[in-house]
């Protein structure tokens, strides 16, 4: 088929489902019932009863995942440059070797590097895991140290009502530090013998429409197709090359590498634990829609909202399901099942309805058939638990009783579960 008929009638497909947009659904009567699709089914009939047969199988998923919904990732093969710009000894007030490392893609002269802060304990006496993980809002704004230098990428303006507003005509300044410290609580972490690597998703990709013209998809990529990669792509690959750095650090134990994200980070912390398989656990907070939650489940956000807000993250393919989710070939409880046999977690938030808190623990438990082939046992119930348990086993999950956010109490249990996993 030409380009432009497959234009034309991607617009026709969209059309036609806006005409009976589904509102957001906050009422669990009016869920519905759905089937999901078996990741254990073979193509050509009959069901995968060993790993060594999901592993065959493995692949064929993956691809639908890169067909339908985050695109393909380009596999050229690129050359990094690290450049440490800086390595800091006594670090938050002493507790921490704090590096600054720039990465750049040799290939790539004029893409702006990565600038990825790493916090290792200081009290460390071998190589320790590490949690990878993009921020939101500029390492200058993860820590209330004030000699980190002010990201001087593109950022989402602070509202017009803000009485300190952290970024004005799209850049950050003094009032962005520390803005986000509750959500890295970098202290309580070192504590418990884990280093932070992370970086500001903008350096990878600046979250807009437009934003891909300055990252990596400039570069690499066809923006033509419809299978062409969206921006969750294109961060969850700067995971990877945040993962590639690490490996030559011997500060870290690369080997225990956690992809980590909250929300649209949490989507794109998933899709790099299952596209690179050196990442030893993945973790994903209130991913929700297009994350950990089911499509199918008609609960909360929605694939509209999606299209309407954010339709760049994907590619174009996904939206051809606009209205009809039930003809997905696979659904998030597939993607969550790629992770196996690695450890993953999934957590919630109780007042995270937009997310569908319930939907990310049924996606959790619908993945375990999976893991059960590698004797895993997973999350141990099939009950929802109440704000405040922690369960399951290779599978973890939790239901915080708050917003959607990411908080201490939700590192904690992270911690806990790497504590045992790793
Ligand atoms: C929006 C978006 C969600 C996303 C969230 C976030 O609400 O619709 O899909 O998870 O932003 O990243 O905070």
């Amino acid at each position: 088929m030409n380009k432009l008929l497959v234009t034309l009638l991607l617009l026709l497909t969209v059309r036609l489902a806006y005409a009976q947009k589904i509102v957001n659904n906050y009422d669990e009567a009016n869920v519905g019932t759905f089937a999901l699709p078996d990741p254990l089914a073979l193509p050509g009939g009959g069901r995968i009863t060993t790993a060594k047969q999901w592993e065959m199988q493995r692949a064929s998923w993956l691809r639908t995942f890169q067909e339908t919904m985050y695109g393909y990732t380009p596999d050229k093969k690129l050359t990094l440059r690290f450049q440490v710009v800086e390595t800091k000894h006594d670090a938050l007030n002493g507790q921490a070797i704090r590096k600054r490392i720039n990465i750049y893609v040799t290939e790539y002269p004029t893409l702006l590097p990565i600038e990825l802060v790493l916090y290792v304990p200081k009290a460390a006496k071998k190589p320790v895991p590490v949690f990878v993980s993009l921020n939101f809002v500029g390492n200058h704004g993860i820590t209330a140290e004030k000699d980190i230098p002010l990201s001087e990428r593109w950022m989402r303006n602070s509202p017009d009502t803000m009485s300190t507003p952290a970024v004005v005509k799209n850049k950050a300044n003094e009032w962005a530090r520390g803005v986000q410290t509750r959500r890295w609580p970098l202290e309580a972490i070192l504590e418990r013998g884990y280093a932070v690597a992370t970086a500001y998703y903008g350096d990878i990709e600046p979250d807009h429409r437009d934003g891909w013209k300055i990252g990596i998809r400039s570069m690499l990529g066809d923006t033509a197709k419809a299978n062409n990669w969206g921006a969750i792509g294109a961060w969850a690959w700067g995971l990877s090359r945040m993962l590639d750095y690490l490996e030559t650090d011997k500060l870290v134990d690369a080997k225990k590498a956690i992809s980590l994200g909250h929300s649209r980070l949490g989507k794109a912390a998933l899709w790099a634990g299952v596209q690179d398989t050196r990442f030893a656990m993945t973790i994903s907070n209130d991913s929700g829609e297009g994350g950990a939650t089911l499509t199918r489940r008609n609960f909360g956000e929605n694939v509209f909202d999606i299209h309407k807000n954010n339709s760049f993250w994907y590619c174009k393919n996904y939206f051809t399901y606009l209205g009809h989710p039930n003809d997905l070939p696979m659904d998030q409880h597939i993607l969550l099942a790629l992770v196996a046999p690695r450890p993953l977690y999934i957590a919630s938030a109780s007042q995270d309805l937009f997310a569908d808190p319930k939907g990310e623990f049924l996606s959790a438990l619908n993945a375990e058939p999976v893991y059960k082939l590698y004797g895993k046992a997973g999350l141990g119930t099939t009950v929802w638990p109440r704000p405040g348990m922690a369960i399951g086993n290779t599978i973890g999950y939790h239901l915080r009783d708050g917003i959607h956010d990411i908080l201490l109490y939700d590192w904690e249990r992270f911690m806990n579960f790497a504590d045992k996993n790793l």
